[in-house]
């Protein structure tokens, strides 16, 4: 196999996302022209605790994570250093000084063949859905997925997740797949869908 350059380390100095504030305030039911501090930064091992529970009542009251199992400090303190050791993008959202949601890219599948396709997750805290946080994160995780070389995204949804395939989908995602009932939860049989982003054919520039 021909030697590659290295990923280049990302580039954390760049906010790669300009914040549409005015949406965010819009959405929350704000007077028109009102502005909340809505900032995209990179997570540290201290950020465990305040997305614990936002991934935890994604695991107890959804089907977007396929666990019964809900997490502990240690758990998540594993899972940012885990990214963090492999300068994989993980991100939080803070909107007002308080951690509103996160995301983050995993490797796809653990063989060097899959080296250049990452896979993303994003969670927002559920008393702040539909503001445009979950959008704001995922631009920028896609930016810095860009910044790195990522050649493709892929997301794995559970098929009844509306409003993941609905976001990932506004942003450019295609479906590329569905298995169905190869998961299980609440009683009942879960299908996969995969959507896919090929980041070198992509509008997410600096610019977008
Ligand atoms: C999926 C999720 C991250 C979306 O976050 P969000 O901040 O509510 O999404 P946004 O407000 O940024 O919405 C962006 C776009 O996504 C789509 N969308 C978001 N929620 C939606 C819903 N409930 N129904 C339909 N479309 C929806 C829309 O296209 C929306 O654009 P619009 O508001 O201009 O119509 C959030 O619902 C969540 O955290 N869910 C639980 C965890 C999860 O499912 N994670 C994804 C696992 S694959």
């Amino acid at each position: 196999m021909a030697s590659e350059e290295p990923a280049p380390p990302f580039d954390w100095s760049v906010e790669a996302y300009q914040v549409h504030e005015s949406t965010v305030a819009r959405r929350s039911g704000l007077a028109k022209g009102t502005t909340m501090a809505l900032l995209i930064r990179k997570a540290t091992l201290s950020d465990a605790a305040a997305i614990l529970p936002i991934f935890n009542q994604a695991v107890l009251e959804t089907t977007a994570v396929w666990s019964d199992q809900p997490s502990d400090l240690l758990g998540r303190e594993e899972w940012i250093n885990i990214r963090i050791e492999k300068n994989l993008p993980v991100i939080i959202c803070e909107l007002d000084g308080k951690v509103a949601g996160y995301a983050a890219l995993s490797d796809f599948r653990p063989l060097d063949g899959y080296r250049h396709t990452k896979e993303n997750s994003v969670f927002v805290d559920n008393t702040l859905h539909r503001r445009g946080i979950g959008r704001a994160l995922m631009v920028s995780l896609l930016q810095r997925a860009q910044q790195c070389n990522v050649h493709a995204v892929v997301a794995a949804i559970d098929a009844a997740n509306g409003a993941s395939i609905s976001l990932h989908s506004s942003l450019g995602f295609k479906q590329v797949g569905r298995l169905p009932q190869v998961g299980r939860k609440y009683d009942r049989w879960l299908d996969l869908i995969y959507m896919q982003m090929s980041l070198k054919a992509s509008p997410f520039t600096q610019e977008s």
